[in-house]
């Protein structure tokens, strides 16, 4: 048997309906803070995630789905949305647009990640980019977006953390430090961070090796090694999350696991999914632009990791069978149920008729179980006399009906 590869889903309607209610949800919230969609393509040259993302990343180490296209250029199937929709700025000039440009995107990310509950190799993300701000405001504006979807879906016990981490000026010498302290550990580190204290001393911080772990507990703190602007950023952020009243929790080991971002990081944590309990992860990256080729524009957003979300979601209860289920009996009673079912279609309602070729019991039963509201046994006499039997199948009662105009009856009818 084929079988689907490794990390992937393959989703039906009872999975496919909670998809569709959360990207609903999502879209309607986005609306409210004046976001528009953006959609960018599902794989870019490879370049806009090594020097986007950060060469020194596990997801541009390790993850990233690469391939040579049959005329030679590398291309890399998106494992975040940021970076692509960085370059899709770029290319196509939008610095003269109105600021801030403010963006959203409900995409399909890959990663090649060792698969678990919460874990996938492809999976969906809701995702949001401001553009053109530097203000605390525009942190503040995302975070409290994020924090709005998560109410909106009612998913509960989730925690805000949030962290600093410095921009250029204070970032080499939090470096030194941090280089320091792992170099007195260097032969604990696995291999991958050895080769980091050199390039990216940061990145040892987001290891997810235990031993790396453990020793990172120990290492000086960013939010302790900030230059007066990035305190002042991050003093601010904090004053706005309390005028919006959000809670939130200062959490010192956020680094994030992509290397654009600069200033305020964010997660969203949720202690109902176990071990990849990170829904939400964002931040402000004022240095992407320039480190893809472009003009210099501040910027920050989130993404929020709809496949992770979906065990947490209940959908809103709502009348999901056919208005009318007609059960024919004998070919021109089906005939005219077909073309009954297509009216009440024509009139914006779902209902259903036999297209099996079942007994009368079984199209009771089938629609008992599609939970159809009102059912209509048709056969010659009823055709003949014009009149039929409807059944309510919520209480049994029955009703008798005439056929002339039956559409805009049921209608009528189900809407009561
Ligand atoms: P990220 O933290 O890599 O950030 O991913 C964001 C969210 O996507 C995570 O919090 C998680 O819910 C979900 N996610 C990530 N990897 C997986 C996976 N393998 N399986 C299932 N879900 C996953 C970013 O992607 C940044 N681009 C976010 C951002 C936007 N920062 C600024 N703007």
């Amino acid at each position: 048997m084929i079988q689907k590869p490794k990390g992937t889903g393959d989703f039906f309607p009872d999975i496919t309906e909670k998809l569709q209610y959360i990207e609903n949800t999502v879209r309607k919230v986005a609306d409210r803070f004046g976001f528009g969609e953006i959609r960018t393509p599902t794989f870019e040259s490879t370049e806009v995630f090594a020097r986007g993302v950060g060469g020194t990343t596990d997801v541009v180490q390790k993850e990233m789905y690469t391939f040579i296209d049959r005329d030679g250029p590398s291309f890399t199937l998106r494992p975040e949305g940021t970076a692509g929709v960085a370059r899709a700025i770029i290319e196509n000039g939008k610095y003269g647009d109105a600021m801030p440009l403010k963006y959203y995107y409900i995409i399909n990310c890959f990663r090649h990640e060792k698969p678990q509950a919460g874990r996938f190799r492809e999976f969906s993300q809701f995702g949001v980019e401001m553009y053109g701000s530097t203000s605390p405001a525009a942190d503040a504006t995302v975070i409290s977006l994020a924090d709005a979807v998560i109410r909106e879906l009612k998913i509960e016990n989730v925690r805000l953390h949030i962290n600093t981490i410095g921009c250029p000026s204070c970032r080499p010498t939090y470096h030194g430090k941090l280089k320091e302290y792992f170099s007195s550990r260097k032969e604990e580190l696995c291999p991958t961070c050895l080769s980091r204290l050199e390039s990216n001393p940061m990145r040892i911080l987001d290891c997810k090796s235990p031993i790396c772990k453990e020793i990172s507990k120990g290492a000086p703190k960013a939010i302790d090694n900030l230059c007066p602007d990035c305190a002042d950023h991050f003093k601010k952020l904090k004053q706005y999350l309390e005028a919006l009243n959000i809670s939130y929790t200062i959490d010192t080991s956020i680094v994030r696991g992509l290397d654009y971002y600069t200033r305020t990081v964010f997660e969203f944590i949720c202690d109902d999914i176990g071990a990849q309990s990170t829904i939400c992860g964002g931040g402000r990256y004022d240095g992407l632009m320039e480190e893809i080729g472009g003009n210099h524009l501040p910027a920050c957003g989130f993404a929020l990791g709809i496949t992770r979300l979906l065990p947490t979601v209940v959908l809103p209860e709502k009348a999901k069978g056919p208005a009318l289920y007609i059960a024919p009996m004998g070919e021109n009673a089906t005939k005219y149920s077909i073309g009954e079912i297509q009216k009440l279609r024509n009139m914006g309602l779902y209902a259903e008729t036999d297209t099996v070729g079942r007994s009368l019991k079984a199209q009771m039963k089938y629609a008992d179980k599609i939970g159809a509201a009102f059912t209509l046994v048709l056969g010659d006499n009823e055709l003949q006399s014009g009149k039929a039997t409807l059944k309510n199948m919520s209480d049994g009662g029955a009703l008798e009906i005439s056929l002339c105009d039956l559409a805009e009856n049921i209608s009528k009818l189900y809407k009561r």
